[in-house]
């Protein structure tokens, strides 16, 4: 009860801070939170009806998963919910961020054929965490399209939209008068440009047409889910409903060089700009990363621009769309402009045209170009405030620390990581940034996509040789749990293990 009324507070009332107003600690509508996806911890691929994503397609049939592994079976959550449930509570999170699988509810994609066990799962899993006191926090899509729409063109496809938008109502029918906080896609330009590079799936090759058609439907569904909210289901459910965008922090490479900062700058726009620009500004694409496609289609012999145009009528309903910007954030690089000439396959690098570095200085984690540095967290939600507006409300839906696969569970690094950029959120509040909450990637081990089980999240270790999947707490956990019950950082907590 105390955090649903809190999160209302944050909600209607625009308790952004008092002008000059030094916070020692997070505020009390300050909300922090964990996060997992369904692909990546619920396993039970194809038991009790569910069916078949893109995801479970191409761990059964493509090479490109580091260690060949496959979600078939992950943290097997579909049978450890409740377990889930005492983890979470453990934590003393504010909020469980998670995923829908699409395919667990309509394994077809389509609304007509619906599979009640999947519906009792997710009302299993919300009706536990709120008796718990943790508000359920859903990502309505976190990756995992269905197969069979999929194979009738994915999110190219503008009948996507109308697929998604069916979906989704029926998700807000079914679980809305229990959850606040709704989100309706997770890191759509990572997951465009990426499943259209071979990196994740759908592992397709066309970046340069694939990519843009992605997130063109992408955010034409995202205002349409927004929309429907606003005119179906607000003034009764009263939630909220954003968007997690992905953005990297670019410093240029060298800081005294005019053309480096234009190239950081560009770069921040090409990537987070694509989205956040329409949704959070002006309905379109911002005009530098329009002028630029436009100019290298030009030179490749397209008659129009890759870019696809919205409409003015899309354009009314997508900007402004949103309640709060979901931040994903883990990586800086140094940027300064390349040269290459206009190739003749289009891809996003060519468009783009920007060389990406990191400083061997920097402390590294397990995954390479990804570093320590949580200065940039603070410069980049400082950066937002500028380029969309400090009106508007961001949660952090995730940052979170890469261990390798022989981490303990003593984690320094992940300790230090963690330290650092809860502490990086607080100053750059202090500086002026509208941040609401904080929600930490991993609750557990899980399995990281192309990287499957060969890299680290969670505070809690998952033994994945375990049939029962059994967690054990990080001492990392424990210090998130002093920082959420004191609203502080205290790099001198150093705890003893959660008894279990
Ligand atoms: C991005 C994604 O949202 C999540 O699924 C992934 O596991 C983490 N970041 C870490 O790479």
């Amino acid at each position: 009860m105390i955090f649903i009324f809190s999160l209302m507070f944050w909600v209607v009332v625009d308790s952004h801070k008092i002008q000059n107003q030094i916070y020692d600690r997070f505020p009390e509508d300050f909300f922090f939170g964990v996060g997992t996806s369904a692909y990546q911890i619920e396993g039970a691929w194809n038991l009790s009806g569910k069916g078949e994503s893109i995801w479970d397609r191409a761990t059964h049939t493509t090479p490109y998963i580091t260690d060949r592994s496959t979600g078939d079976v992950a943290c097997d959550s579909y049978h450890n919910y409740r377990e889930d449930i005492r983890i979470v509570k453990q934590l003393k999170v504010h909020c469980y961020r998670f995923s829908i699988s699409w395919t667990r509810i309509f394994p077809n994609g389509t609304v007509n054929n619906v599979n009640q066990d999947g519906i009792d799962y997710y009302n299993n899993l919300i009706d536990g965490l709120r008796a718990v006191g943790v508000e359920p926090m859903i990502t309505l899509f976190h990756w995992d399209t269905p197969q069979v729409l999929q194979e009738l063109g994915g999110w190219a496809s503008e009948t996507m939209i109308v697929w998604y938008l069916e979906y989704v109502e029926r998700v807000f029918e079914l679980f809305g008068d229990r959850v606040q906080v709704w989100t309706t896609f997770n890191e759509p330009a990572n997951f465009c440009q990426f499943g259209y590079t071979q990196v994740s799936a759908p592992f397709l090759n066309s970046s340069g047409i694939g990519s843009y058609l992605c997130a063109h439907n992408i955010i034409r569904a995202h205002a349409g889910a927004y929309d429907l909210y606003q005119k179906k289901f607000k003034s009764r459910q009263k939630g909220i409903i954003g968007i997690s965008l992905d953005s990297f922090w670019n410093e240029p490479a060298d800081p005294n060089s005019e053309e480096d900062k234009k190239a950081a700058q560009f770069s921040l726009e090409f990537y987070f700009g694509w989205f956040a620009w329409p949704i959070f500004k002006t309905g379109d694409y911002p005009d530098a990363v329009k002028l630029q496609i436009a100019r290298r289609s030009r030179e490749q012999g397209f008659p129009r621009s890759r870019l696809p145009v919205f409409t003015r009528q899309e354009q009314m309903k997508i900007r402004r769309s949103f309640d709060y910007l979901g931040l994903n954030h883990y990586a800086t690089f140094l940027t300064k402009p390349d040269n290459q000439t206009a190739s003749m396959f289009p891809t996003r690098q060519n468009d783009r045209n920007l060389i990406e570095s990191v400083d061997p200085s920097w402390k590294p984690t397990s995954r390479s170009g990804f570093t320590v540095r949580p200065e940039s967290l603070r410069k980049l939600l400082l950066w937002i405030g500028q380029y969309l507006g400090s009106h508007v409300k961001i949660a952090i839906t995730e940052s979170g620390y890469n261990g390798a696969d022989t981490e303990t569970l003593d984690d320094p690094e992940r300790i230090d990581y963690l330290n650092g950029y809860v502490q990086a959120v607080l100053d750059a509040m202090n500086q002026g940034a509208n941040v609401k909450a904080f929600t930490w990637w991993s609750l557990m081990d899980n399995f990281e996509w192309g990287d499957g089980y060969t890299k680290k999240f969670g505070f809690y270790h998952v033994d994945f040789n375990d049939p029962r999947r059994r967690r054990t707490a990080k001492k990392s956990a424990k210090v998130y749990q002093n920082i959420i019950v004191t609203r502080k950082v205290d790099p001198t907590f150093n705890p003893s293990y959660f008894k279990h």
